[in-house]
């Protein structure tokens, strides 16, 4: 059984380890296998963004973490910065609840969407965030999608194979 809560600063340890392992789903895309091998976010980044307090994580029975989901507010919107999930675990429901829990949040602090930037193409990407609710959406139509996917080109993402996502609450 798996239950999911807001992290708290002890989870942050776990993370890069989590995102490391959930990666390994990109080694059964050619053109995107790199990103199994690419360095993953910082304990250090996560701790700061569970101190914000938009961040969830997910636990088997045995008190094991399985995923997380790292988010935050900006202007009204709830920005999803990661999701993963542990490569054993994947495709038990695990990422779907993770965006459950920050909907209910997001919805219980009157928040007027989510966003984020993902993967056109990539099964478990834009197609499986759709199938959650999100939509396409100009980048244009708000500024951290905007900036965020600048950062993204920077950072040397082949940007032409990302999307911009929104889901209206
Ligand atoms: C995205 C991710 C967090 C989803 O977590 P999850 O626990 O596997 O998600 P769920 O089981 O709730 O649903 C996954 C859905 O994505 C799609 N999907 C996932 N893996 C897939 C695969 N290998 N092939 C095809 N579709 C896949 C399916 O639609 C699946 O739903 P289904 O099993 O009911 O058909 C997980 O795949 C992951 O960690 N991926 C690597 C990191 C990543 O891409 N993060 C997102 C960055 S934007």
């Amino acid at each position: 059984m798996q239950t999911i809560r807001l992290a708290t600063q002890q989870d942050a340890a776990a993370m890069p380890d989590i995102e490391r392992s959930s990666g390994e789903a990109f080694r059964k895309i050619p053109n995107l296998a790199w990103i199994a091998d690419d360095k993953v976010t910082s304990q250090e980044r996560h701790a700061a963004l569970i101190r914000l307090g938009a961040a969830w994580v997910s636990r088997d029975a045995s008190n094991k973490l399985t995923g997380f989901l790292t988010a935050e507010v900006r202007e009204d919107v709830l920005h999803i910065w990661q999701m993963s999930v542990r490569s054993d675990q994947q495709r038990k429901g695990i990422g779907r609840n993770l965006i459950q829990a920050a909907e209910n949040w997001a919805r219980a602090k009157q928040l007027v969407a989510m966003s984020l930037t993902t993967f056109r193409d990539v099964p478990w990407n834009a197609p499986f965030y759709a199938s959650c609710g999100f939509q396409d959406v100009d980048p244009h139509f708000y500024s951290v999608l905007q900036s965020t996917l600048e950062a993204e080109r920077q950072a040397g993402l082949p940007i032409e194979q990302r999307c911009a996502m929104i889901r209206l609450l």
